[in-house]
């Protein structure tokens, strides 16, 4: 069971942002419309078995023509805030030089629509879709990239300044060394191994350039930076698991967070032979770590860790849930692995679902950075195969993904009683929780397997409907909006020269209920 949402939201605290997000590569398409130029990701994802399947993201959702709609969905759901990344290659074809107007018109009409009905756009400059050229040019490995998003956020800013509440410069930096640059699962497809640090350190410049250029810019909106955080778990005693669990740390969460936080690299990574061989101006470092106004952290689960090279870099069963033969990489003789969960409840990525290291996450994020800004949730969120459940007297579908629904509330419930009086981690000023996904999207090699959306998507005929998880997070944010009318009402109530007014306390619009599913004519589909 989980948490009433009447409980929950009785949890949240004033100003807490309910949000949900996407990325343009996993749901735009169009990938050739309106003077689109290539990203990287279009050539490595038509190259055969780089995704699962084969799948392709010409189409995806769809989103870039059906953007009204899935506005008009975010609306009824009722959220404070979408939280969607640019295509560069839309914008700017090549990554550097002249920008296509009719690029810049998507959003523009994306963030007047997102306005016009009342949900505040956050707005991520760089969440993976390289533009081709840069990649040709060497990509993260190239430094020059850096400055290329330093220029794209001043084109940005100019733009969008105006109507973006929130910024986030870059995504998950490393994700995109890990499976892009060190084992080559995702875009551009390369195993550098250890030889993948410039691209840690170049993406951190560019989240620095971009920062600055934002600032200079001068824009109203938020600036920050979101990292994924995963803590690392040693999977027994001996003191080399441990060690190794330490190594993985740094290698996933210290690497990227330390410099933006506190302006240098851990020790253990200046001191290693790889980072030697790799030079950069010290100025970089003042740029890495200028002031944030919002960190941005994506949890999704923890890693178990163990010494020696195991059945591969990561377990199997994970490794295929992404379209690819890790052994390979394993068999290398990586010093460490990853492991498997086995008593605990998986994710169809074969990834555990442990809310209560959502808590160990925070606090060990309070404990490291003393200083850290406040922080926003930026994403989390679960894959599960989805079944279709379908009243055939009204031909209405419901999606009954309890799991997802679970996870949302349980992974919501952790992160406010950790930051909330008393909590592990009471010290973050957390300000809020986005939702990966609004919808079922192009999960990278996963392709359209690993469905993470509230709203289910049809790939067919790409018709979207709400599952059991939006309706909850309807409710949830419903009864949050109650809580916080009521608090209201009580303050002007105290307040002795105004009148409580009776009526702010009116009950809200009906919910959109599912239709009833009792009786002969429902059946059971597979997700599809
Ligand atoms: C990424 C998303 C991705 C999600 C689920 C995050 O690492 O930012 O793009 O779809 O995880 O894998």
């Amino acid at each position: 069971m989980h948490i009433s949402a009447k409980d929950l939201a009785a949890l949240i605290p004033a100003d807490f942002t309910l949000g949900v997000a996407t990325a343009a590569f996993q749901i735009e398409g169009a990938l050739t419309e309106d003077g689109r130029g290539p990203a990287g990701w279009d050539v490595f994802a038509a190259k055969p078995g780089s995704i699962v399947e084969d799948q392709s993201p010409a189409v995806a959702c769809d989103h870039y023509h059906r953007m009204p709609q899935d506005v008009a969905l975010m609306k009824q759901l009722g959220v404070d805030s979408y939280r969607f990344s640019l295509s560069w290659s839309r914008i700017q074809p090549t990554g550097s030089g002249p920008v296509n107007p009719a690029g810049l018109a998507f959003y523009d009409r994306l963030l007047d629509e997102l306005l016009a009905n009342g949900i505040s756009p956050m707005l991520t400059l760089y969440h993976w879709d390289t533009p081709l050229a840069l990649d040709d040019a060497g990509g993260w490995m190239n430094r020059d990239t850096a400055y290329r998003l330093g220029e794209f956020a001043a084109i940005a800013a100019e733009a969008y300044g105006d109507r973006v509440a929130r910024w986030c410069t870059i995504n998950e930096p490393a994700t995109v060394t890990t499976n892009g640059y060190t084992l080559g699962l995702h875009s551009p497809g390369e195993a550098l191994m250890l030889n993948a640090f410039p691209t840690v350190h170049h993406q951190l410049l560019g989240h620095g350039l971009a920062l600055q250029a934002l600032r200079a810019a001068g824009v109203p909106g938020e600036i920050g930076m979101t990292n994924v955080y995963s803590p690392m778990v040693p999977k027994t005693i001996n003191p080399l698991d441990k060690i190794s669990a330490s190594l993985m740390d740094l290698a996933q969460n210290r690497v990227y967070a330390d410099p933006v936080l506190t302006g240098k690299y851990p020790d253990l990574v200046r001191a290693a032979k790889f980072f030697s061989s790799f030079e950069h101006p010290d100025e970089d470092m003042a740029i890495i770590s200028q002031p944030l106004d919002f960190y941005g952290l994506n949890y999704y689960m923890p890693t178990k860790v163990a010494v020696g090279p195991g059945e591969g870099a990561v377990p199997a069963s994970m490794a295929e849930a992404m379209g690819s033969d890790l052994s390979a990489a394993g068999s290398g003789g990586t010093p460490f692995h990853v492991e498997t969960w086995p008593e605990a409840d998986i994710t169809s990525y074969g990834w555990p679902v442990k809310p209560e290291y959502m808590k160990v996450a925070l606090k060990e994020m309070s404990e490291r950075y003393p200083n850290l800004p406040p922080v926003i949730i930026t994403e989390g969120g679960a894959s599960f195969e989805d079944i279709i459940v379908r009243d055939k007297s009204t031909n209405t579908a419901f999606i009954p993904d309890e799991r997802r629904l679970k996870y949302l509330s349980d992974h919501i419930q952790a992160a406010l009683e950790a930051t909330g009086p008393g909590g592990e981690a009471e010290s973050i000023d957390l300000r809020g929780y986005y939702v990966w996904s609004l919808l079922d999207n192009f999960e990278w090699s996963a392709g359209y397997k690993q469905p993470f959306g509230l709203l289910h998507v049809n790939f067919e005929t790409l018709e979207r409907t709400p599952k059991a998880s939006y309706f909850w997070f309807q409710e949830l944010i419903e009864e949050r909006n109650l809580v916080t009318v009521a608090e209201t009402a009580v303050a002007q109530a105290m307040e002795p020269d105004t009148l409580a007014e009776p009526d702010t306390l009116a009950e809200p619009d009906t919910l959109a209920e599912p239709d009833a599913l009792e009786g002969s004519g429902v059946e059971h589909e597979a997700g599809v």
